[in-house]
């Protein structure tokens, strides 16, 4: 049975990646995005992306109504370390905030 992965930041740098790595063993990946930093571009064909933000609802009922994921990659993130000290609630909204709304 091919598993299925949710990779959220997929369209990201090192979610970009993760993506390609996966694909190449034969997962089925969908990529969860909101494109405020990745590039829709850095997705492969044939991978199903949702755009949205991992704390919004319909993104998020869209993405679970294909079925259960195997696992979730949460990298949806505001990775630079000087937009941390100007955007913290943002920052803590996207990772710990968000990996709570995708796998309470
Ligand atoms: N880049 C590195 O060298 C490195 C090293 C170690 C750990 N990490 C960690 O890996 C994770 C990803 O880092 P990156 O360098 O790929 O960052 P990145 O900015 O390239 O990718 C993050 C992705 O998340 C998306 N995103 C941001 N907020 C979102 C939201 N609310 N909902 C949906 N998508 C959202 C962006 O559009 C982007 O595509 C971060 O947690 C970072 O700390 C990165």
């Amino acid at each position: 049975m091919t598993r299925r992965v949710l990779v959220t930041g997929g369209a990201g740098y090192i979610g970009s990646v993760v993506v390609e790595q996966l694909m190449a063993a034969g997962v089925g990946v969908v990529v969860l995005d909101d494109l405020s930093r990745g590039h829709r571009g850095a997705i492969p064909p044939g991978v199903e992306f949702v755009h949205g933000g991992v704390g919004e609802a319909e993104p998020l009922r869209r993405v679970f109504a294909a079925g259960p994921f195997d696992a979730v990659v949460h990298l949806a993130a505001f990775a630079l370390v000087a937009e941390l000290d100007q955007a913290a609630g943002a920052s803590a909204g996207t990772g710990s905030s968000g990996r709570t709304s995708i796998a309470p």
